[in-house]
């Protein structure tokens, strides 16, 4: 990991000389949700392909582009696009966004992303707030020689989301009548979706919610001690039983459907920093 702190110099000192304010919050929009960053009073942008030793984004529905700028007055940057270990990318690299995100400054991550529902209570188009999550990408961004600089090498994951956040969002969510679920998220590598018998093996295992992402971003956010919300967007539901066809476009479109809420809930949770 200490070469990553070179990269990641580069790549903070590029965006500085777009956008010289300190982020208080980063967001990780996931797949359709890019959408959230037209609520920002945005700045400046930045294509990852100019940003030093950032990858390309080649997955469906991540545009490849960091947004900066405020929304209600709370300085933060958006990234339109996240990397999936799916697309190849190693655990280290799909992590980039938030290393930068800390060391630019940013105290909080927001996560938000789509995922498949397996607690039955869940419909489409509904959104989980993530409490908690279950690693089964087997490959974790940490591993490697630790860098102190970076955070501790064995660092704690017994609250990984905040609870302070996680109200706010309740809270939200109760205001404007809609439905906020709490539940776990699993991820798995993809970029297939799910049989049968493997939706089956997430909810035995204690999933509420299936994706392909997020799980490493939040560990590189706690290991930088970050603050972290996440959020999941269900744009199908994986039902053993009743089992129903999945494509990146049906994802895409359902994601969409919730972006009110979805930006209801964020626009309040950075309001309330
Ligand atoms: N499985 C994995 N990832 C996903 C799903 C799913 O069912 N839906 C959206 N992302």
């Amino acid at each position: 990991m200490l070469q990553l702190l070179t990269q990641l110099e580069a790549a903070a000192a590029y965006v500085k000389q777009q956008w010289a304010v300190t982020p208080r919050v980063g967001i990780i929009l996931g797949s359709g949700l890019g959408g959230l960053a037209e609520e920002i009073d945005v700045q400046a942008t930045v294509d990852y392909a100019n940003l030093p030793h950032f990858p390309r984004t080649s997955a469906l529905g991540h545009r490849g582009r960091l947004v900066c700028g405020s929304l209600e007055g709370v300085p933060l940057m958006a990234f339109q696009g996240r990397f999936h270990l799916y697309e190849g990318h190693s655990p280290q690299q799909s992590t980039l966004p938030v290393r930068l995100l800390r060391a630019l400054g940013a105290e909080t991550l927001l996560v938000t992303n789509a995922a498949g529902g397996v607690n039955p209570a869940f419909a489409v188009g509904d959104i989980m707030l993530i409490d908690d999550q279950i690693n089964l990408l087997f490959a974790n961004p940490l591993v490697g020689v630790n860098d102190d600089n970076l955070g501790p090498q064995f660092p704690d994951m017994s609250a990984p989301y905040d609870a302070e956040l996680g109200e706010v969002a309740a809270s939200i969510a109760r205001r404007n009548d809609f439905v906020l679920h709490r539940g776990v998220y699993m991820a798995m590598l993809g970029p297939t979706y799910e049989t049968r018998a493997e939706y089956r093996m997430v909810r035995r295992l204690g999933g509420d919610a299936v994706g392909m992402s997020t799980v490493p971003e939040v560990i590189a956010a706690r290991h930088g001690d970050m603050r972290v919300l996440g959020l999941s967007t269900i744009t199908n539901v994986g039902s053993p039983d009743a089992p129903s066809e999945t494509s990146g476009h049906d994802v895409i479109a359902a994601a969409e459907t919730a972006s009110e809420k979805l930006t209801k809930i964020v626009r309040g949770v950075v309001a309330a920093l």
